[in-house]
């Protein structure tokens, strides 16, 4: 696999938020700068995310939330194989490649940018039964029905939630797109549980843990990956068993 040139910039006194942070890229002769959410960008340059997040800054989410899945299927003997997912921010397929290795039964990714669907079968071909290209705060009739027509009964949210990615009406639709009752699974920063986080991301994620439309089975703080400044920062893996679909008078808070 290719290796590319990337540089971090200096570290000045405080230090830059995760949706400020960037890299730069040295290529064709020619110094790039890049933030770490140009994912367009990113997944152009084949390898360079993996190279950049994984080795680099040793992110470790799609496994750590794979193997908490696993756990909590193993205690409630539940099975893989009746498992039909729905991999929601899916990007280049990480979390994809991670997940497809317990045999699910079907594996279907969904992401805003076209770029990461092309990245994903470029590389991890055959990884989703089906890949969508798809904004899930304006979705029209047709694209729920085609993600229904899955009969999908887990979710699964890796790196993607909060921070400019998706934001809380779009995990809210793709919550109710799966079956009414299934296995949620997911990562968020250790901050969006404080009480001292008055995002709208935070207060949804604090609400519906403690809703009765998602029962906690496993809440664990890891190491999620290195900032460029090499501090650790800390992520919960969660993985919830949805008991019901999240009713409008709910999510209607959430709608700009
Ligand atoms: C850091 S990447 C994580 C990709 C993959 N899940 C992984 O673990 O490597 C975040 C992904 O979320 C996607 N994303 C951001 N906002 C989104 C939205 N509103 N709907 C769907 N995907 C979104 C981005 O395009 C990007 O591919």
């Amino acid at each position: 696999m290719k290796k590319y040139n990337i540089q971090f910039p200096r570290i000045k006194t405080g230090h830059l938020g995760q949706d400020e942070a960037f890299f730069y890229l040295q290529h064709n002769n020619k110094k790039e700068k890049i933030l770490f959410h140009d994912y367009e960008n990113i997944y152009k340059n084949q390898g360079l995310y993996e190279q950049l997040f994984y080795e680099r800054l040793k992110c470790v989410s799609p496994k750590k939330v794979t193997d908490a899945l696993k756990h909590v299927i193993d205690v409630n003997k539940d099975n893989f194989s009746e498992m039909r997912v729905l991999d929601f921010g899916a990007g280049n397929g990480m979390m994809g490649e991670e997940i497809k290795k317990t045999g699910v039964s079907r594996l279907v990714g969904v992401d805003i940018i076209g770029e990461a669907k092309i990245a994903a079968d470029r590389d991890r071909p055959g990884t989703y039964d089906e890949y969508y290209v798809m904004d899930f705060t304006r979705l029209t009739n047709e694209d729920r029905e085609a993600i229904r027509s899955w009969n999908l009964n887990t979710l699964t949210t890796v790196a993607a939630l909060g921070f400019g990615d998706i934001p809380p009406l779009a995990f809210l639709e793709a919550l109710n797109l799966i079956n009414k009752e299934g296995w949620i699974a997911f990562n968020i920063k250790e901050t969006f549980l404080s009480n001292a986080d008055a995002s709208g991301f935070s207060k949804l994620i604090k609400e519906l843990l403690f809703s009765e439309y998602l029962y906690i089975n496993h809440l664990e703080r890891y190491r999620h990956r290195l900032s460029i400044e090499g501090v650790p920062l800390y992520y919960f893996s969660i993985i919830c068993w949805k008991n019901t679909d999240v009713p409008d008078s709910f999510i209607k808070q959430y709608i700009a």
